[in-house]
This record gives structure tokens, sequence and C-alpha cells, in this order.
């Protein structure tokens, strides 16, 4: 059974930052995970957890890199990860287990994009293995430690509009083209927030997608500047589009979604602007929504099934 995509009218909106949508929340002796906590939007929603109280755990590609840019912060650390090796996600989640901690949040941030052809662990696509089966292995890794109530976010986006999930090919054996794995890759978020919702309510663990809007982040370190120009990204000057918003506004909805009080009873719900989002009878990526391929449940456990397969990990079947 899946969750209604339509707006439940929450106070908030796309020009709302994460600051604001926690404010009177207090998470104070609660633990969250925030991939790519320090970098755009992962690193305005590790601020925000951390300036509410939380303690927070930013595992890092770059790990030194992210010691600098979160030195000071209270109650952030920061560990080693990978995701496109298995390896690394066993370590630390193993690690993690071990310290027999809690995990209250999870937001599975990190993510790369429209980068050029690349491989990684048994020849998998970079973008379909970093963003989903490395965040399905870690979340399925970690299950012994998330908490009754805990709330995984999956960072989606519009890029979903563009494919679904490519049954015949993943991995794009037969011609890759950057923009359409990002799309699988975030059309896979979404499916695996919707099924690891119906696997996880009965052990009180809820999960959702969230579309954080569009924002200029060094996602876009691989578009060339002209087709950002292209693209109406940005301005002549270099400026983003009026419409977009600053990473404090794009990390708002992954921060609403992992805490509001609201979307109790809406598990697996995919959200936008601090809302649920409608579905999309558009095709305009800046105006958003979701898709059928994106929500679809049978399409949700068939990816898992592959998943499980692919990682070798499924503590919630
Ligand atoms: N910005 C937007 O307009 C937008 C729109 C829709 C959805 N999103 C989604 O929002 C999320 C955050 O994006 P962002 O804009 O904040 O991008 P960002 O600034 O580039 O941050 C992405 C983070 O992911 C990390 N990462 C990349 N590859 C990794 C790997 N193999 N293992 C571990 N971590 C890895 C990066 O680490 P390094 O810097 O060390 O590589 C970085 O910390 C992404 O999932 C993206 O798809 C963004």
């Amino acid at each position: 059974m899946t969750t209604q995509q339509q707006k439940i009218g929450t106070g908030f909106g796309a020009v709302s930052t994460a600051d604001e949508v926690l404010q009177g929340i207090d998470l104070s002796g609660k633990t969250a995970l925030v991939t790519g906590g320090y970098s755009g939007l992962g690193l305005e929603t590790t601020r925000s957890l951390a300036r509410a109280g939380a303690h927070v755990l930013v595992p890092a590609r770059r790990p030194a890199l992210a010691d600098a840019v979160l030195r000071g912060l209270p109650r952030v650390e920061v560990h080693p990860l990978d995701l496109g090796r298995l390896e690394d996600v066993r370590t630390f989640a193993e690690s993690f287990l071990d310290s027999g901690r809690a995990l209250d949040v999870l937001i599975a941030n990190a993510g790369v994009m429209a980068c050029r052809e690349t491989r990684v662990g048994e020849g998998w696509e970079a973008q379909f293995a970093v963003n989903h089966l490395g965040h399905f292995a870690l979340v399925n890794r970690l299950r012994p430690a998330l908490a009754p109530g805990a709330r995984v976010v999956a960072l989606s986006s519009s890029g979903h509009f563009m494919s679904g999930i490519r049954w015949h090919d993943l991995h794009f054996r037969e011609g890759y083209d950057r923009w359409l794995a990002y799309a699988q890759s975030k059309t896979a978020n979404a499916l695996f927030a919707l099924h690891l919702d119906a696997l996880g309510a009965g052990v009180g663990v809820h999960a959702y997608a969230v579309n954080p809007g569009s924002i200029i982040t060094p996602l876009q370190r691989h578009v060339p500047r002209e087709e950002m120009l292209a693209r109406g990204w940005i301005t002549p000057e270099g400026d983003p589009h009026e419409d977009f918003k600053t990473p404090q506004q794009g990390a708002a909805t992954a921060v609403w979604a992992a805490t509001s009080p609201l979307l109790e009873g809406h598990g697996g719900a995919y959200c936008q602007d601090c809302d649920i989002a409608e579905p999309a009878a558009h095709d305009d990526m800046l105006v958003g929504g979701v898709k059928p391929w994106a929500v679809d449940p049978d399409a949700a456990a068939r990816l898992w099934r592959i998943s499980a397969e692919l990682t070798g990990t499924d503590l919630f079947s």
C-alpha cells in the first residue's frame, strides 16, 4: 500500500530553510548520520541538525576535507567511507554497530551527477552504484542500530523524470548516457525509500524520499559551464537561476522529512518543498512533483530484490 502523493499543508514551502523547519525541535540525545554531510546540501543538513542538538556522524569519501570543513561544529564526527566500495560500507557499519549506539535519523544524501562513464565494484555503473547501491548496503547493514521511530531519508531529484529503472540494462552495458544514468539512480533512491518503509514499518523504521529542489552546489562539477548556461541554471554572470534555492533552503525538505510529526502515517512518501509532492502530469523539472515510476510499489519491491542480490545485504526482508 502506497501513501497518497498529496500535499498535507505544513506551513513550510519552497523558501523555508533547514533552520526554520527545526525551530522548536530539540534533537538533544538523538544521533543522526548524513552521508556527504560536508558539501552542498549535506553540509547545511549537518549544520542544522547539530545546531538543533543532534550528534551527527558524517561518513566521508574525503575525510580530511570533511574534518576541515566541519571543524568547530559541536557533536559532529567524521568517518571514512566511499559508497562505491562495499568493503568500506561493511567496515564503517561494523564499527558503528560495535559501538552499541542507536541511530535515530539516517539521511542518504551523498551523490554524484552526470559524471563520465565510470565503473566501480564489479563493473557497476557508478551513479547507480554510489547513489543507490552504496546507500542500500549501508542502511541494511545498519539495520540493527536503527531505533524504533528512526527515519531514513533518501535524496532523490526531479532528475528522476528522465528515466525509470532500466531493467534490461541497469549498468549501461549497451551505451552510456550520463543523464539517463543520473535519472535512473534518482528513481532508484525514491523506490528504495518506498520499499524500505514497507519493510521497516514492522520494526518502527520509516523512510521518505526527497526532491530538494534545484541548487547550485559542487554537484554540478561534471556539467560544463556552457551546458549550465544552455539549461538556464546560471546567468551569463554566473549567478543561479532566480528560482533556484540556496543550500539552506535545499536542505530544508530532508531535515523536515527526518523530523516532522506531520509525516506520521505517510511513510514512503516522496516529498518536496517541505510537503508531500503531487503527481507530475508535466515534464518541468523545476516545478517538480513525482512521476508514477518513482512511486510504483511493484517496481520498488523488484529493485529491492535485485539490490539485495547485487550487494549481498538484506536485513529487512
Ligand atoms: N543540488 C541540487 O540541485 C540537487 C537537486 C536534486 C537532488 N540533489 C541531490 O542532493 C544530494 C546532495 O547533493 P549536493 O547538491 O549537496 O551535492 P554535493 O555538494 O556535490 O555533495 C555530494 C556529496 O556526496 C559525496 N559523494 C560523492 N561520491 C561519493 C562516494 N563515492 N562515496 C561517498 N560520498 C560521495 C561528495 O563527496 P566528495 O565531495 O568528497 O566527492 C559530497 O560530499 C545528492 O544526492 C543529489 O543527487 C541535488
